[in-house]
């Protein structure tokens, strides 16, 4: 396999070329002030006037030692940097997906349709590059999405004849709803409401759980997908289906609702794992992720429930606690001598975790922040119903009804986007590797803890003692240059980790979870943390046409790989812009980005919507 095909491959769950969808929601009755879940959940109670959760006290953090000024001046260098990515697409890869930042060619890995230049739309509105905007008006509006061109170097669903579904929606349905949610330029929705009528027959009717690389192959009826794939679509049908009035694509997203929801019941609480027959709605088997294969289905889960206003799919919320009670309390990790907290996939029916973090689940840090910060999480988890739960995740909500589960949330956040960034500042390069294996010698010698500390466990100790001190995991870190040579390193190595995957892909998550800890916390700590991460950007990743994809994060300067990801401009780069930015264009309880960054405005349901969309008032 090619490095090049491995990135993609490797690229989140973006991986699959699998695709599947499904989609239901299971309705809830709901008064203004009480609303009453069927099938296991007990009673949620959710009163309208709620309070948000207060916003940090301004005092509990350190000033911003750096001017509004500078920030500013920051905002515009990653404006800048976009512009320098983007005129080298348009300039050497014009008419192609991506750029080939070192050999400056093009390359058709995601349809042929231009995906950099769909992708970027929204980041050039938010940037103000208006007429980079305009100018690639007149290409959307020409497009064809039944043609779909592939180079010989291209990923290889795209040379079969399929267009991915998972990678087409996030990246060119989600682009271009928030394009157009955010200009009102009626042809960015004609053209998403174009393409998501193409991407229909990837639904099977039947089950609600459907396999096929798009719709111009005959459905090919494979039996299993993965759960990011066949669960991440709710956020851009749901918006089309607002803004289009359309109930052919509200029922997608219901009939996804309806079968997930539908499992949960089945399994009576828990994660969902990350292989699902498609045909049958059942899992193939029982590993656990939030990182590839999983990722933005748990992202869904709460995105969902924030983007309808709260006021409607509930159970999809309920869904995200089960799901968090089970991270929360089994698959988050401490490291024996720095207490890195760190979030592990297990693979296999007895629950084995690798103990290993992957770049990509850098991104839940700030999915548990945006929960703790826009729902009542406390309400939440009192709205479960314990006794309908299995006995395994009746154990997780017993040991979690001890705390503040708000809080308990919001400290994994800390402690996890700490160790994200950490991966990142230890690194000669300054950015952070693909995936890191976790050691878990103890340095006085002793191996007592060889298999990791559990981080519930760790909490109970610090329950027990009386609660003082920070909660484990959180405390101040401080990075440790990762410079020595393999024969230093071994085997009481002070970092507590190995890097196992040396690439830096250009990827979001580490920044994302950075932005929404600056905006949860107001903690300017994030904001220095996400400049350096933007200068060694600059330093190791620039090329004279854009930017490059990095073969080693252990060595400066980094050898670079001749790719260019369409996620680079459309999330990395927008996330840093929106860092560092004065100005927030899209606050977060008002704007809910899709996974590939692309914001969606809240919205409620109006009564006509909910009688020509049958949506259960
Ligand atoms: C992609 O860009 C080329 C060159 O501008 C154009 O001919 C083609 O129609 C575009 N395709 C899509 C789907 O936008
Ligand atoms: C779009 O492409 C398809 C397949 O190549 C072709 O049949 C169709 O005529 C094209 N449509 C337009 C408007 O060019
Ligand atoms: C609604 O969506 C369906 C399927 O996506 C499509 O076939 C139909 O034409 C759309 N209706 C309107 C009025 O656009």
């Amino acid at each position: 396999m090619s490095a090049q095909l491995q990135t993609y491959l490797s690229r989140r769950s973006r991986s699959v070329r699998y695709i599947a969808a499904a989609c239901t929601a299971i309705f809830v009755v709901s008064t203004l002030y009480y609303l009453e879940l069927p099938h296991y959940a007990g009673e949620f109670r959710f009163d309208e006037h709620l309070p948000q959760w207060p916003a940090p006290t301004p005092s509990q953090y350190p000033q911003d030692e750096t001017s509004s000024h500078v920030w500013d001046t920051r905002a515009a260098q990653v404006k800048q940097a976009f512009r320098h990515a983007y005129q080298g697409y348009l300039e050497h890869a014009n008419g192609f997906d991506e750029l080939r930042p070192l050999s400056n060619v093009g390359v058709n890995n995601f349809n042929g349709w231009n995906v950099t230049m769909y992708d970027s739309l929204d980041t050039m509105l938010l940037m103000g590059l208006y007429d980079e905007f305009e100018a690639a008006l007149p290409v959307v509006a020409q497009g064809n999405f039944t043609r779909l061109r592939s180079t010989p170097d291209t990923n290889p669903w795209s040379r079969s004849g399929y267009a991915p579904f998972f990678e087409t929606v996030i990246r060119y349905l989600g682009g271009l709803l928030s394009a157009y949610a955010l200009s009102g330029e009626k042809l960015l929705l004609d053209r998403a409401s174009e393409l998501a009528t193409l991407l229909e027959p990837a639904f099977n009717p039947a089950t609600g759980w459907e396999l096929t690389y798009g719709w111009r192959a005959a459905v090919t009826p494979s039996q299993s997908g993965m759960l990011a794939e066949i669960a991440s679509c709710q956020l851009e049908w749901t918006y089309a289906a607002h803004a289009t009035v359309n109930k052919t694509h509200y029922d997608r997203v219901s009939d996804l609702l309806e079968t997930l929801a539908n499992a949960m019941e089945e399994r009576k609480g828990g994660m969902f794992p990350t292989g699902w027959h498609l045909n049958t709605g059942k899992p193939v088997s029982e590993s656990r992720s939030v990182g590839a294969a999983a990722d933005s289905a748990h992202e869904y889960l709460l995105k969902q429930y924030l983007l309808t206003g709260k006021q409607q799919d509930i159970e999809s919320l309920e869904m995200y606690m089960l799901t968090t009670n089970e991270v929360l309390t089994r698959l988050l990790y401490l490291t024996p001598n720095r207490e890195l907290l760190y979030v592990t996939d297990t693979s296999g029916s007895k629950f084995a975790p690798a103990h290993r973090l992957e770049h990509l689940a850098c991104f839940f840090p700030g999915l548990l922040a945006l929960g703790a910060h826009a729902v009542d999480l406390n309400a939440a988890f009192a709205g479960i119903d314990r006794t309908k739960l299995n006995a395994e995740a009746r154990r997780q909500y017993d040991l979690l009804s001890q705390y503040d589960v708000r809080a308990l949330h919001m400290a994994a956040a800390e402690g996890l986007a700490t160790s994200c960034w950490l991966m990142y500042a230890d690194q000669p390069s300054g950015l952070g590797a693909e995936v890191v294996d976790m050691e878990h010698t103890v340095r006085d010698g002793s191996s007592k803890d060889a298999k990791g500390i559990l981080w519930i466990d760790a909490v109970e100790g610090w329950r027990n003692k009386g609660r003082t001190g920070p909660l484990p995991g959180t405390d101040e870190k401080k990075p440790i240059p990762y410079t020595l040579s393999a024969k230093e390193r071994a085997p009481k190595a002070p970092w507590d980790y190995v890097v196992k995957r040396h690439d830096y892909f250009l990827r979001p998550e580490t920044i994302e979870s950075i932005y929404i800890m600056w905006k949860t916390t107001g903690n300017p700590v994030w904001r220095e943390r996400g400049w350096a991460i933007f200068e060694a950007i600059e330093r190791e990743a620039k090329t004279p046409s854009g930017y490059a994809s990095l073969k080693t994060v252990t060595q400066s300067p980094a050898p670079q790989s001749d790719d260019q990801p369409s996620y680079f401009l459309a999330e990395t780069l927008k996330y840093l812009y929106l860092l560092f930015s004065n100005e927030d264009p899209v606050p977060l309880d008002k704007w809910v980005f899709n996974t590939e960054a692309h914001p969606l405005p809240v919205f409620t349901w109006s009564d006509y919507e909910k009688h020509k969309l049958g949506i259960p008032s």
